[in-house]
């Protein structure tokens, strides 16, 4: 059955109504849709506009048609326009007269903004457990790893040593950043905008902060036309979900530079790799690439909405329905990622003898020996160069500075003594660093603590 057949003299065109259709994909808010009326009638009850009987027919009538649809006993299908007619017709079909009452006071416009937000809603919690188990994950790792040396980068040369906890805790901190996001975007978008109507609100005499409050917000929108007109809390969502996919893929893109032959620091489990159909030797990360490119695809849905949007009048425009098929990909995207990803995680080795012997190689203790003649009195820009003259030398001789003899060593500088050795060794280099925030033992079990407390708030 179509919602609007009164004022037309002929019937749609086939195509136009494919077209035009929604049905395929809004049906996955069936159960917000029949939640929203729910409330919605309870309402018109409660004012007066519908009476008791009415009332307990239509949410009787609702529950039936969603149980049935639960069951598989009522199959949605693509007769009607969106679920929202589906629901309706199917309604009148059962219960006849009162099925006609749902509709009062209310609008498709302010539904399907609502039906948006109840599925988005849900969605960010769900999105907020994943991030919360990679959280749990990295926090466990972080605790196994205080003394697992390994090169830190930059420029993806080797700079100085740090740890693999210290790296998994730059993590931490990204997707730490990320929950917090998800919170303030439901906080800021748990606003109810069932009784906007069309775009004008309506002359019956509704109770909006009631409906609100049966459906778990926080209050009533203040402007009908921006209720009906308003997606930006899915652009909020999407940009949220686009940076967790940017996380993803950076720690993606080192999981697969490690997991190669050339760093051999870390081995993906067998569950969690591929084979090559060619090449009988081949272990391939196929998970990480894939979250590595599925980012494309959430990147993709964001920048579609926002151009959607762009150019929109008020109130509501048909144009918005685009927003739907592109942010449930871009929650499945994101959902599954998520949870492949701390799976592999969790599974994967690491090569510590491997990630100490690559941060001894790379000269990263050079600025601890350049410290070190600071420490002695030389000025930092002279020691920078006594120690560039040594990495030098190191070259030519293809060793470490921790491979260097004494007398090499003060051939170029007398301000060296024994205790240089002792002064750059990875755990020296390391373990000194015990600002807030740093690579240090110390530092680091004091963040690590602080974690566990934040572990302890998420809901
Ligand atoms: N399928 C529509 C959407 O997703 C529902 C609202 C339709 N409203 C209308 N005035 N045609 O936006």
């Amino acid at each position: 059955m179509k919602l609007w057949g009164g004022r037309f003299t002929k019937e749609v065109n086939q195509l136009v109504f494919n077209f035009n259709a929604s049905i395929s994909f809004d049906q996955k808010f069936y159960h917000q849709d029949i939640e929203g009326s729910i409330a919605h009638v309870t309402m018109l009850a409660k004012q007066g506009i519908l009476t008791g009987a009415e009332r307990d027919t239509i949410i009787e009538g609702l529950k039936g048609i969603l149980a049935d649809i639960e069951s598989g006993a009522l199959v949605i299908d693509s007769a009607c326009e969106d679920i929202h007619s589906f629901v309706e017709t199917h309604l009148i079909k059962r219960i006849g007269e009162p099925g006609k009452k749902l509709h009062t006071g209310r609008s498709r416009n302010d539904q399907v903004a609502l039906d948006m937000k109840l599925y988005t809603r849900d969605e960010i919690v769900e999105v907020k457990a994943l991030v919360k188990s990679l959280l749990t994950q990295l926090h466990t790792m972080m605790q196994e790893h205080l003394d697992t040396y390994m090169p830190g980068f930059t420029h993806l040369q080797k700079a100085q040593p740090i740890t693999l906890a210290h790296h998994l805790g730059a993590y931490f901190e990204m997707f730490k950043r990320d929950y917090s996001r998800l919170c303030d975007i439901y906080a800021r978008m748990n606003y109810c905008p069932l009784g906007s109507g069309a775009l004008a609100g309506t002359t019956y005499p509704l109770d909006r902060e009631y409906t609100a409050e049966l459906l778990g917000f926080a209050g009533a929108t203040l402007n009908s036309m921006d209720s009906v007109a308003d997606r930006d809390y899915l652009i909020e969502f999407l940009s949220a979900m686009s940076t967790i996919m940017m996380h993803l893929s950076r720690f993606c893109e080192e999981i697969i530079l490690w997991n190669s032959n050339e760093y051999r620091f870390v081995e993906l489990d067998d569950a969690y790799s591929t084979g090559s159909s060619i090449m009988p030797q081949k272990k391939n990360p196929d998970i990480a690439e894939l979250v590595r490119g599925k980012t494309g695809r959430v990147y993709g849905a964001l920048i579609s909405l926002l151009t959607t949007m762009k150019g929109l009048p008020l109130a509501y425009n048909k144009d918005m329905q685009e927003d739907k098929e592109l942010t449930f990909d871009a929650i499945d995207t994101v959902k599954g990622c998520l949870s492949l990803f701390t799976g592999m995680i969790s599974t994967m080795r690491f090569r510590p003898e491997i990630m100490a012997a690559s941060a001894k190689n790379g000269f990263t203790n050079a600025t601890d020996a350049a410290d070190y003649l600071v420490n002695h009195g030389v000025a930092f820009r002279d020691a920078h160069g006594i120690i560039g003259q040594l990495v030098l030398l190191c070259i030519e001789k293809n060793c470490s500075l921790d491979d260097l003899s004494l007398a090499e060593y003060k051939e170029i500088c007398p301000a060296f003594e024994e205790d240089i050795y002792e002064a750059i060794s990875m755990k020296t280099c390391v373990e000194k660093r015990n600002t807030i925030g740093a690579p240090g033992r110390d530092a680091m079990k004091k963040v690590i603590e602080a974690n566990a407390e934040y572990l302890k708030t998420l809901a």
